[in-house]
This record gives structure tokens, C-alpha cells and sequence, in this order.
């Protein structure tokens, strides 16, 4: 496995690739690996003749200095497990190296709408940081097929409108949320958990299961499932940002004419925000 800390060595070894008509695929991750991420790179290996993971904690997509300083770094486990896994080069680099002249002068990309609304609203200037960084790994690593997670909804529909606006030539899969026996969706964010929250966070995932339940059952008054959903959350010991009941397409507010919704979850426990959702055919 290559191990890159710079972009003259990825594009060394992708032109490589090129050269002998060989595909790529890419995982982008943000580090601290879990079962998650792996299934990523299994399905993008079962794709494309060549896997390239990147590890990279964004500074860019952080709203909050905190939470920027305790995510979780974890280099060597995660070489380890990407090794195991059988990828064939990981990119790994510094800030210094993905915004040289400082982050407050980089070129960035905007994804109108969609950046703004839900988790955007909450965490002004997130998405910008996330289709910027995306963008800029697409570049460097030159991939013909991406993989992204479901787990993070709307970042993949942010994703999926940049690549269309701006005619990216990549292919995007998606994979669905990988969990835990519990229901509790892999996260990065988990090791933050102390062992009680722990027991307790598996109800995120049990509670918008319920309300999808209730929807399927003919519910349609969704302010007030929204509303019995967060109380219930609250009552377990979490600190509910927002629960939203959206058009799965478009991430809009529903109307007669949806016929699939996403309920989007977002909920402090303790310490980290941990997000989760559930599709719902209507
Ligand atoms: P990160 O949170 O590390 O996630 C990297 C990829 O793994 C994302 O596509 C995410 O959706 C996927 N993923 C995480 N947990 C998952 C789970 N339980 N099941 C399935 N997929 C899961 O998302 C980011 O990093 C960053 O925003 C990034 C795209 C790398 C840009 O910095």
C-alpha cells in the first residue's frame, strides 16, 4: 500500500493507473476507520481495479473550533485497518498541503440551497467545506467511481448536485448505513460516548425507526410525530437539535405528490452530535 503525504506522489501513481486503462475508485474519509468506512472501501474495491483511501480531517468543514480539536485521531490504526482491507494507496495529507495560502483565501464551492438548509442551517459553512475539500480530492486523485454513505444524507445529495453542476466526470455509489447489532449507526464520533451514553444512544436509530413505523401505520401529522419523536429523545437523556421529515429527493418539505420521505435526525449526547435517518416509501 502507498502511502501519499503529498499530491506530486498520488498523481505520480494514478497516472500510472491511467496509463495501463486501469479504474479507480475513492473513499473519502475524515480518519478514526470503523466498520463503516470499511464497507465503503469493500464495495469500491469489488468496482474498480485500483482502491485509493484518503484521511484527512477538514478544517474547512468545521464550524465549531471545539469540535475541529476533539475529533478523533487515530493515523497508525487507520493505515492498519485501510492495509488490511486492501487498498492501494491512501492519501493522507496536512492542511499545510491542501490549503497552502491559508484557508481564509482558498477558492471554495458553493452549492446553492442545499448547503443551507437542514444540517447546513445549524453549521453555517459546513457543506461549503465539504464540496470544496470533495472537489479537490476528485482532482488529485482523478477517480472514475466515488463512494459515499448514506449515514450523511444530505452530504451525499450536496455531492450529487456538485458532480451534476459542474459535469465532474465521477460516478457516484452510495452505501447504505452500516450499524451496529444495537441499530446505533457507525460513527467516528461513538468513541466520544462514555459506556452509559452508549447503552443509550442506540435509541436515535430505535426512535426514527418508530416514527417511520407510525408514517407506514397512515400518520400524516408530522409536526406533532416530530414533536413526540423529539420528547422521546429528550426523555432518554439526548439533546435533540432538530428532527425533520423531508422529501428524500429533494430534501424539501413533502406534499400529496412525495412518494419517498427521509427522517432526519440530529441529537446531542454528552459530548458528540450524532446524527442518523431513515427512508420511508409513502
Ligand atoms: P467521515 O465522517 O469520515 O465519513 C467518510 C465516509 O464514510 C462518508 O461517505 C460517510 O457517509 C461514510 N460513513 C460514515 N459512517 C458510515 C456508516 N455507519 N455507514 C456507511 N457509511 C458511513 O463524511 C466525511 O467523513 C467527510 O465529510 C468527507 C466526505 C470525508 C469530506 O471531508
Amino acid at each position: 500500500m502507498i502511502v501519499a503525504k503529498d499530491i506530486e506522489t498520488v498523481r505520480k501513481t494514478v497516472r500510472q493507473y491511467h496509463e495501463k486503462n486501469e479504474s479507480i475508485a475513492i473513499v473519502t474519509t475524515m480518519g478514526n476507520l470503523h466498520t463503516g468506512h470499511i464497507t465503503l472501501v469493500k464495495e469500491a474495491e469489488k468496482l474498480a481495479d485500483h482502491t485509493v483511501a484518503t484521511v484527512f480531517v477538514n478544517p474547512l468543514q468545521f464550524n465549531n473550533k471545539n469540535d475541529l480539536k476533539t475529533y478523533p485521531r487515530t493515523p497508525d490504526a487507520d493505515l492498519k485497518k485501510l492495509e488490511d482491507a486492501g487498498v492501494d494507496m491512501v492519501f493522507m495529507p496536512t492542511p499545510e498541503i491542501m490549503y497552502p495560502e491559508g484557508m481564509d483565501v482558498q477558492t471554495t464551492v458553493n452549492v446553492p440551497h442545499l448547503s443551507e438548509i437542514l444540517e447546513g442551517a445549524m453549521r453555517p459553512g459546513h457543506f461549503r467545506g465539504v464540496a470544496t475539500v470533495v472537489l479537490k480530492l476528485f482532482n488529485i486523485v482523478t477517480p472514475d467511481y466515488c463512494m459515499f454513505g448514506q449515514k450523511d444524507y444530505q452530504q451525499v445529495a450536496l455531492l450529487k448536485k456538485m458532480i451534476r453542476d459542474l459535469s465532474v466526470p465521477v460516478e457516484m455509489h452510495v452505501v447504505p448505513t452500516v450499524r451496529m447489532e444495537s441499530g446505533l449507526a457507525f460513527s467516528s464520533r461513538n468513541g466520544l460516548l462514555t459506556e452509559d451514553e452508549l447503552k443509550i444512544a442506540p435509541h436515535l436509530y430505535e426512535t426514527i425507526s418508530s416514527m417511520k413505523k407510525e408514517i407506514e401505520g397512515g400518520r400524516r401529522d408530522f409536526a406533532e410525530l416530530i414533536k413526540e419523536g423529539t420528547a422521546k429523545l429528550n426523555s432518554f437523556g439526548f439533546k435533540t437539535d432538530a428532527i425533520d421529515i423531508v422529501n428524500a429527493d429533494t430534501l424539501e418539505g413533502p406534499d400529496d405528490s412525495t412518494k419517498k420521505l427521509v427522517i432526519l435526525a440530529e441529537a446531542y449526547l454528552g459530548k458528540p452530535r450524532l446524527i442518523d435517518n431513515i427512508e420511508v416509501n409513502i
